[in-house]
C-alpha cells in the first residue's frame, strides 16, 4: 500500500495551522516502523512493505513483554547512598526500550518548490535521533527530550519523497523509564521565504499594573520582510491593541502594545491572550504566526519570596515524570490533562517537569488549566549518573538544547522557573561552579525575565563550593536538615524545596505495626499506605509541611513525585518483579493514594477532605491494634468504631505527628463501621464520613473521569472499576481477573492496576484488580456515535458503561 501525505489536501485533524501563508501538517499517519537497524533503510527505493504500520505518537516498548533483562543493571546508585553494586532489575521499568529503531513515510510535494521554505520539526523523538530524505542525511539530535527542526528544502524534490529516521537507546542512558520512539509530534511546515524565524518571537510584559500592561513583542524574520502587523486578541476575540512596525532592527520587527484593564493570568485565574502576528513584503501578506501569552509578573526576592502578580505565595507544586502510565510515553492530550487535572483537585498550583524538557502540550495545558511550571532541562552535565547518560552529549549538545528549550516555551505564562539541572554529579568541585554558571548564564541570555534554579542534593558541598550561591534560585531535593543552614550560607535569602518528600506507599496497602521506616522491605514488594515510609535520603510529608509553615524563607515545595511513573523502584530495586515506582502521591494508573487527601487537606482548603485509613476489612486481624489515621481540613474529630467512641483527636502544632494529622494509634480492630466526626473550632459538629467492612465481591462501580469523548481518534475516557459489595462498599482485598470489551465509536487502549509489581501488558484487554480498583482507557474513533466498554470478572455481575463520543 502506497503511503502518501498529499501536504496540499489537508486532513484537518493534522493541520493545526494554517492560512494563505505558510501551513502546518502534523505527520501522524501513514508511518512505517521496524526495531532493527540497516543503514540501507534510509533509501528512497527500500521496501518497507513488510513494516508494521503505526500512526504517531508511538512508543515502541511500551507493549513489554516485562522482562527482568532489560537493562538490567549491576551498579551502585550514588545519588541513593551506595557504595556496593547490586543488581537493579526494574530500573528502567524492564521494557524493551534498548536498541534501534527505524521510522519510514512519505512526504508528497506536488508544487513548485522554488519559492517555498520546508522546516521538519521534531517535538522530541527517543533518542539519538538521525534524520534522512530521500537517503541523504538531514541532520541528527542526541537528546530524546530536545525539541529541534531541519530546514529541509534543499533534500527535496516534486512528487514523493521518503523521509527516515533512525533512533537509538543505549543500554544504562537513564535512572527511569525513558521509553523510545517517535514520541511527540512530528510537523511539516512550509512557508514562503519570506517569513518568521522558527521560535524567533518573544513576548514580554515588562510593566504591568491594574490599569495597563505593555506588551512587547519581537519577532525575528528571513528574506524580504518590510513591515510586520501585531494585534492582540482577548477571549471575546476582539482586537485590543494593535502595532504596525516598518523598522527591522537586524532581522527584528518590535512592537510595544498597550493592554488595558488587564487580565492576569495565575493558577486561580488562568487568562489567556492571543497576538497575530503578519509579515508584508512590499504591502503582501508573507507570513502569519498566532501566539498564546499571558500577563502577569513574577518576582523573587529577600525580603518577600515569591510573589506572582505582586503577591506573595509558596509553590503547593509535584514533580513529574514524562510518563503517561500505561500508554508509556506517547503524547497523549487527554491523558496529560487528567493528570495535570487530578493534581489541581488535590491544590496543586505548580508542576517540575522532572528532569527534562516537557512535552508542549503539557505546557499548554498549564497554561490553560493554570498551573506555575519549572522547566527543567537535564538530570545529567558532564559528569555521568549513568554510564551512557547525556554526560556523551553535553559538551557538544548542552547550549543548543537549553536555547531550544527556551525559544521554544518562552512564552508559555506558566512558566515561572527554569531548572539547569537535577542533582547533577557536577556539584562537587570548582569546574562545577563554572559549569553552572556558564549554563544559567545561556538561560538569562535567551531569557533575562525568568529566574534559574538547580536540584541540589549534595547541600555540604554546594555549600562549600559557591555552586548554591551563584544560582538565580537554590534548590534543595530533601536534606530537610539543612535548611537552615543552607539559609545562612546562601545569598539569595530564600530557599525552594525543588524536591520534597519522597515518600513511598503502594495503594490500599497497609502493614503492620505502623511505625516510621526508612527503607523498609516486605516480602510483597508492597510499601504501607500509613504513609511512613521513606527512603534513606527523603522524609515523610510533615517534615516539608513544618518548613513551608514555619520559615517565611522557603519559597514552596514540589513533592516527589505525583504520580508513580516506570521504573525506580525504590525501595526494591533490587527485587523482580518491581518495575514502578512508589512514590507517586497517585498511583500509576492515576488513582489516589491516601497521601493525596493528606496534601488536598492542606493545599486544596477550598474542599472539604475528610479522609479516613485504613480500609476496615481486616478479617484475622481481630482484636488486634489497627490505628486508623483521618486526612481532613478541620482540626478536630471523634473516631467511633461501631458506635464506640475511640476518642477526640486535636491537630497539635507542637508534636510532629500529630500536626497534621488525626491519629488513634490504640484502636482494636473489630469488624464493622468506622465513623469519623469532624468538629469545628466551637465544637460544632461540621462533617462525618463512614468506611464499613465490606461483604463478598458483588458487582463494579465504574465511573468514568469524561462520559463524552472527542470523536478525533486520539481522545481518552479513563474508567475507574472498582469491585463493591452488594451496598457498594469498595472490597479492598479483590484481586479478581477482569476482562474488557469495548463496542461502537470507541475501542480499548489500556488497562493499569497500579501494582508496582504487575506483569502484566498494559495494552491487552485483561488484568487483575489490584485491592478492588483498576482504570480501563477508551480510545474515541472518528466517528460519532457512542463507546460502550464492557467488564466482566468471575464471580461478579458485568457491567458496561456507556461513553458518548462527539465532535468537538
Ligand atoms: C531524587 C532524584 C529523583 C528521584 C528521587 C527518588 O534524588 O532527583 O530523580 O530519584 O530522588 O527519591
Amino acid at each position: 500500500m502506497k503511503r502518501i501525505f498529499y501536504l496540499f489536501i489537508l486532513f484537518p485533524l493534522y493541520v493545526f495551522s494554517q492560512n494563505q501563508s505558510r501551513e502546518e501538517l502534523i505527520l501522524r499517519e501513514g508511518w512505517k516502523f521496524i526495531k532493527n537497524d540497516d543503514q540501507l533503510f534510509k533509501n528512497e527505493n527500500f521496501d518497507d512493505s513488510q513494516w508494521e504500520q503505526i500512526s504517531l505518537p508511538h512508543d515502541w516498548a511500551i507493549k513489554g513483554p516485562f522482562d527482568k533483562k532489560y537493562d538490567l543493571q549491576k551498579v551502585a546508585i550514588f545519588q541513593d547512598g551506595e557504595k556496593k553494586a547490586t543488581e537493579k532489575s526494574g530500573r528502567t521499568g524492564a521494557l524493551p526500550y534498548i536498541g534501534t529503531g527505524w521510522y519510514r513515510n512519505t512526504i508528497h510535494i506536488d508544487e513548485n518548490l522554488d519559492s517555498k521554505q520546508y522546516l521538519l520539526q521534531f517535538d522530541g523523538a527517543m533518542s539519538e535521533a538521525q534524520v534522512f530524505i530521500n537517503g541523504k542525511k538531514v541532520g541528527e539530535h542526541p537528546y530524546g527530550y530536545a525539541y529541534f527542526y531541519f530546514d529541509i528544502t534543499s533534500y527535496l524534490q516534486e512528487g514523493d519523497n521518503t523521509l527516515a529516521v533512525r533512533l537509538h537507546n543505549e543500554p544504562k542512558s537513564s535512572r527511569w523509564y525513558p521509553g523510545a520512539g517517535i514520541y511527540r509530534n512530528v510537523t511539516l511546515i512550509t512557508k514562503n521565504e519570506s517569513n518568521f524565524e522558527q521560535w524567533g518571537t518573544t513576548i514580554t510584559t515588562p510593566f504591568v499594573d491594574d490599569r495597563q500592561a505593555k506588551v512587547v513583542v519581537n519577532s525575528q524574520v528571513n528574506g524580504d520582510v518590510d513591515q510586520v502587523t501585531f494585534e492582540i486578541v482577548n477571549h471575546e476575540n476582539e482586537v485590543i491593541a494593535k502595532g504596525t512596525s516598518n523598522t527591522k532592527y537586524g532581522n527584528q520587527f518590535e512592537s510595544i502594545l498597550e493592554v488595558k484593564d488587564p487580565q492576569l493570568w495565575s493558577p486561580e485565574s488562568p487568562y489567556l491572550y492571543q497576538t497575530k502576528i503578519t509579515a508584508y513584503q512590499k504591502g503582501k501578506v508573507t507570513d502569519e504566526i498566532e501566539k498564546t501569552f499571558g500577563i502577569r509578573t513574577i518576582s523573587f526576592t529577600a525580603d518577600k519570596g515569591f510573589e506572582l502578580n505582586g503577591k506573595q505565595r509558596k509553590f503547593k507544586g509535584v514533580c513529574l515524570h514524562h510518563d503517561l502510565g500505561p500508554i508509556g510515553i506517547a503524547i497523549n492530550r487527554a491523558a496529560l490533562k487528567r493528570q495535570l487535572v487530578i493534581m489541581k483537585e488535590m491544590g496543586a498550583d505548580a508542576i517540575r517537569t522532572a528532569h527534562n524538557m516537557p512535552s508542549i502540550e503539557q505546557m499548554e495545558l498549564c497554561d490553560e488549566i493554570g498551573l506555575m511550571v519549572i522547566a527543567e532541562s537535564f538530570d545529567e552535565w558532564k559528569k555521568p549518573k549513568v554510564d551512557n547518560g547525556y554526560h556523551r552529549f553535553f559538551d557538544d549538545w548542552a547550549q543548543k538544547d537549553i536555547e531550544n528549550l527556551v525559544r521554544r516555551l518562552k512564552n508559555h505564562p506558566s512558566i515561572v522557573m527554569w531548572s539547569a539541572g537535577n542533582e547533577v554529579p557536577d556539584q562537587f568541585g570548582s569546574v562545577g561552579v563554572k559549569r553552572a554558571k556558564w549554563l544559567q548564564d545561556i538561560f538569562h541570555k535567551e531569557d533575562p525575565t525568568r529566574p534559574v534554579t538547580v536540584g541540589m542534593d549534595q547541600v555540604k558541598a554546594v555549600m562549600e563550593s559557591g555552586f548554591g550561591a551563584i544560582l538565580d534560585i537554590p534548590g534543595l531535593n530533601y536534606r530537610t536538615h539543612l535548611y537552615d543552614e543552607a539559609f545562612e550560607k546562601f545569598p539569595q535569602g530564600f530557599v525552594l524545596g525543588s524536591e520534597t518528600a519522597s515518600t513511598v506507599s503502594s495503594r490500599g496497602v497497609y502493614k503492620f505495626p505502623v511505625e516510621e521506616f526508612k527503607k523498609k522491605k516486605y516480602d510483597d514488594f508492597q510499601s504501607s499506605s500509613y504513609d511512613y515510609e521513606a527512603c534513606p535520603w527523603s522524609n515523610i510529608p510533615e517534615d516539608d509541611f513544618i518548613l513551608q509553615d514555619d520559615k517565611p524563607w522557603v519559597l514552596g515545595e514540589f513533592v516527589w513525585t505525583g504520580f508513580d511513573y516506570l521504573g525506580e523502584p525504590s525501595p526494591y530495586n533490587e527485587e523482580w518483579p518491581s518495575r514502578s515506582s512508589y512514590f507517586g502521591i497517585c498511583d500509576l494508573a492515576g488513582m489516589p493514594k491516601d497521601r493525596f487527601y493528606l496534601y488536598k487537606s492542606r493545599w486544596n482548603t477550598a474542599e472539604e477532605t475528610l479522609h479516613i485509613l485504613p480500609h476496615w476489612n481486616w478479617e484475622g486481624r481481630e482484636g488486634e491494634t489497627t490505628p486508623v489515621f483521618v486526612y481532613t481540613n478541620y482540626n478536630s474529630a471523634e473516631l467511633f468504631i461501631n458506635g464506640k467512641s475511640q476518642g477526640v483527636r486535636t491537630k497539635d502544632k507542637d508534636t510532629r505527628l500529630d500536626r497534621y494529622r488525626l491519629r488513634w494509634m490504640d484502636v482494636k480492630y473489630q469488624a464493622g463501621t468506622v465513623k469519623v466526626v469532624a468538629y469545628d473550632d466551637a465544637g460544632n459538629k461540621v462533617a462525618e464520613k463512614e468506611v464499613h467492612t465490606a461483604g463478598k465481591p458483588h458487582h463494579f462501580k465504574l465511573e468514568a473521569d469524561r462520559k463524552t469523548i472527542n470523536a478525533d481518534g486520539e481522545d481518552l475516557s479513563f474508567v475507574t472499576v472498582s469491585v463493591v459489595d452488594k451496598e457498594g462498599n469498595l472490597c479492598p482485598n479483590a484481586n479478581i481477573p477482569l476482562t474488557f470489551n469495548v463496542q461502537g465509536q470507541g475501542s480499548f487502549k489500556a488497562v493499569c492496576n497500579g501494582d508496582a509489581t504487575s506483569l502484566e501488558l498494559f495494552h491487552l484487554p485483561k488484568m487483575k484488580t489490584f485491592n478492588g480498583k483498576l482504570v480501563v482507557l477508551v480510545q474515541s474513533k472518528q466517528i460519532e456515535g457512542k463507546a460502550i466498554l464492557k467488564v466482566k470478572g468471575k464471580g461478579v455481575k458485568q457491567k458496561s458503561i456507556e461513553i458518548a463520543v462527539a465532535k468537538d
